[in-house]
């Protein structure tokens, strides 16, 4: 029998766009030999595309811009671009790149991430960031080089252009690096209803991990470079990150294949239309979870934090979540208080949340 499975858990879960998966389809059919490692026509063409949307002007000098593998390869990537390994990296404490890389950020760069406490909305503020400067300059402390924030976040929110300018002054004001996790940053342009440039390049970003994986392409993240200062290296060889690129193992042989992905998912901002997707999915599930019946004229289940992108967390009785989960996958995300997330794809129907809300109603009545 065909494995049907649906679920909420993650958009990691979901498939392929039919689209990309065409243009891989198309790529590998062509019958077309390319140069390896990133020196053929489509990682090119990928790279000046990304040159047109980030940049506001073709005289910009362009990004440097690394397709890797993974997400966490992307911010590894990142951190190596931006630090020696007596420098730290200043993250949130529910970062992906603390709580979900092992430790793979300390054991690669040699760096020490220094996390500090977000706000109930998964986000940093500068006034608590600048608490952790105190000790730039003395040689006893690891010293900060790089502030790294998700954007969305990791619950589902998202940062507005002014934090992001905030943040990003300040890191100019302590001369650190500017780092952007945007595995789903689509998400994040789309809420906002603003282009790709607005949260990055306009906001003084100086890198970003841009995620595909997430947005449909089969695999496939890119690092993206803005501030020209990154790719000079000390010896003074060219863009030197072309080297640390292979040394962390990401560099792919075949890279047309991720650069067509992006190609096809960032050409006339096709992006939209998984981003805009997941996000309004979300929103319809939200507003379904909202009227569901009450117990004794009190809700059953409690949404704890905005829903802005395709992301909603809420606590349920604890008893839901085995059968739920049995019929939809999805992940507890912190068991004290039976907080789950629900997570929306670009596949998500709306016959996935009939039949969940079905199945809540059904929990309901039993
Ligand atoms: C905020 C964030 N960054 C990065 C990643 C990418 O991680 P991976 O290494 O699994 O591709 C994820 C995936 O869940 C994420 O949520």
């Amino acid at each position: 029998m065909a494995n049907s499975m649906r679920t909420f858990a993650s958009d990691n879960y979901a498939g392929v766009l039919p689209e990309i998966m065409s243009a891989l389809a198309e790529e590998a059919q062509s019958h077309r030999h390319a140069r390896a490692y990133g020196q053929d026509n489509v990682t090119n063409e990928a790279r000046l595309l990304i040159h047109e949307i980030f940049n506001s002007s073709p005289d910009d000098p362009l990004p440097g811009v690394h397709f890797v593998f993974n997400g966490t390869g992307a911010n590894i990537l990142s951190i190596i671009a931006c630090t020696h390994s007596y420098h730290a990296v200043i993250c949130s404490d529910i970062s992906h790149i603390i709580c979900d890389e092992s430790s793979s950020p300390e054991t690669v760069t040699g760096v020490r991430l220094i996390s500090i406490p977000t706000d109930e909305n998964g986000k940093i503020n500068v006034d608590i960031i600048e608490e952790k400067l105190d000790r730039i300059g003395d040689m006893h402390a690891a010293q900060p080089k790089m502030i790294t924030i998700a954007q969305p976040t990791e619950y589902g929110t998202v940062y507005t252009i002014d934090e992001l300018k905030q943040i990003s002054n300040l890191a100019k004001k302590y001369n650190l690096y500017f780092h952007v996790d945007g595995a789903r940053l689509f998400n994040a342009a789309s809420s906002l209803n603003c282009t790709l440039r607005d949260i990055t390049t306009a906001v003084g970003v100086d890198i970003l991990s841009l995620g595909g994986t997430k947005a449909g392409l089969m695999y496939g993240e890119a690092v993206i470079i803005f501030n020209q200062s990154l790719l000079k290296s000390d010896d003074g060889q060219d863009n030197s990150l072309k080297y640390r690129h292979k040394q962390v193992m990401q560099l792919a042989s075949k890279q047309r294949f991720i650069a067509i992905q992006f190609l096809t998912l960032l050409k006339n901002d096709f992006w939209k239309k998984s981003s805009e997707h997941s996000n309004g999915m979300a929103q319809l599930l939200k507003k379904r979870l909202e009227s569901l019946p009450k117990k004794n004229d009190k809700p059953l289940i409690r949404i704890t934090r905005p829903v802005e992108i395709n992301a909603i967390f809420l606590e349920i009785p604890r008893d839901w979540y085995e059968p739920l989960s049995e019929l939809f996958p999805f992940y507890m995300w912190r068991t004290k208080t039976s907080e789950v997330r629900l997570m929306c794809s670009f596949d998500t129907t709306e016959n996935d949340i009939d039949r969940f809300i079905n199945k809540i109603n059904e929990l309901i009545q039993n």
